[in-house]
């Protein structure tokens, strides 16, 4: 056998037992992320609140009245959460066809039941605007029922993903991602393990009802947030682990930087009443993951093995479920970090909402919410 091949060929077993090894001993696991240096390793304190039959409360809104919050779930539904004593009630849907949308968790049926992401409310009418991954952005009233489609492609392309948003009330646009062109949210590990950079930052303006491409080419643009003063909007780019930061205002118009870089995988971004924004990471980044996405084969491989999505996930988090939230002020320092480092109640963080001393945690995973005390 000639050495180049013996070689690619070493290397491709090194790697396959590399694979598996990470897969299996998860105590033993020298890829488990490190804590975040000067982190609070605190959040498992959070209090949870468990969610009847349905999973995965990716985003999380308060009503204009403060009541709430509101979340989107696995199986389509926008539930409202309304205190402990009347618990969760059904309160919005984004398709009529819901005769299949009983099971909690059925990804393959999620471009039928909707799959609700971003929630934001629009303060003056109490109207809700959804992002919905497969059914585009869409808009409910205040007292709930079926959403009605607002928009569902720019530039002659559909949207393939649509993830979050914000809502300049003063202006009325709305500002929200389009994750991908060529993977749905089911197809989410794909997209990060290809290296995919085909998400899109987009502007809606109601009185015109015209969609603008603002920015394209990211990888995995997912979370949105305006500043205080709307000079700016934020976009996370999941894949490479940062906030961009689109000026919209002022000299610097039309001009994009990178606001922050953080450790890890950032998922929904939302301002405070300080003008500071929590950044929930869908996992930190170890060294296997940086290792994935800074080698495109290595992703582009792993993507043919005989692997479920279960492992694929396993191998991105370093094979071990926790939760971290990152505070970062309005000029993008990171002024705060969060952390349940070992998973006791936290994991696979996707949203901070902080509201009156608490912050109001959301998860695409997880069966339940969590409310941590910041005092
Ligand atoms: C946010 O903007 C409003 C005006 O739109 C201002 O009154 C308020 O003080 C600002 N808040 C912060 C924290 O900068």
């Amino acid at each position: 056998m000639d050495s180049k091949v013996t070689l690619t060929l070493a290397a491709k077993l090194a790697f396959v037992s590399l694979v598996l090894g990470l897969l299996y001993p998860r105590s033993l696991n020298p890829f488990a992320p490190p804590s975040i240096p000067g982190s609070n390793d605190q959040l498992h304190a959070a209090e949870i609140i468990q969610l009847i039959g349905a999973v995965g409360p990716e985003s999380l809104a308060f009503d204009p009245n403060g009541e709430g919050p509101y979340t989107g779930v696995a199986d389509g539904r926008i539930l409202k959460w309304q205190g402990d004593a009347r618990g969760w009630t059904d309160f919005a849907f984004t398709t009529s066809a819901r005769k299949e949308c009983f099971r909690p968790f059925a990804p393959e049926l999620e471009h039928l039941c909707g799959r609700p992401l971003g929630l934001r409310f629009e303060k003056k009418t109490g109207n809700l605007y959804v992002a919905d991954a497969y059914l585009g952005l869409q808009v409910v009233g205040p007292a709930g029922g079926l959403a009605t489609q607002v928009v569902t492609e720019a530039e002659d392309q559909p949207f393939l993903f649509t993830n979050d948003m914000d809502v300049d009330d003063h202006e009325d646009v709305i500002y929200f991602t389009d994750t991908s062109r060529s993977f749905q949210r089911r197809q989410f590990m794909a997209s990060i393990l290809s290296g995919d950079k085909t998400g899109r930052l987009l502007k809606y303006d109601k009185s015109s009802k015209g969609v603008t491409v603002l920015l394209k080419g990211l990888a995995f643009a997912n979370g949105v947030a305006l500043s205080n003063d709307t000079s700016f909007v934020l976009v996370a780019e999941t894949t490479t682990c940062r906030i961009l930061r689109l000026w919209l205002h002022g000299p610097n118009a039309g001009n994009v930087d990178v606001f922050a870089e953080l450790p890890g995988f950032p998922d929904n971004v939302r301002r405070n009443s300080r003008g500071e924004f929590w950044v929930a990471l869908h996992a930190k980044k170890g060294l296997f993951a940086s290792w994935i996405l800074s080698n495109s084969w290595v992703g582009n491989t792993l993507l043919k093995l005989p692997l479920s999505f279960k492992q694929l996930h396993s191998l991105l988090i370093g094979g071990k479920a926790h939760a971290a939230a990152i505070k970062l002020s309005e000029e993008g320092k990171i002024l705060e970090v969060l952390e349940d480092s070992e998973g006791k109640t936290m994991r696979f963080i996707s949203e901070v909402e902080e509201k009156d001393g608490k912050l109001w945690i959301g998860s695409v995973l997880m069966p339940f919410l969590g409310v941590y005390n910041l005092y």
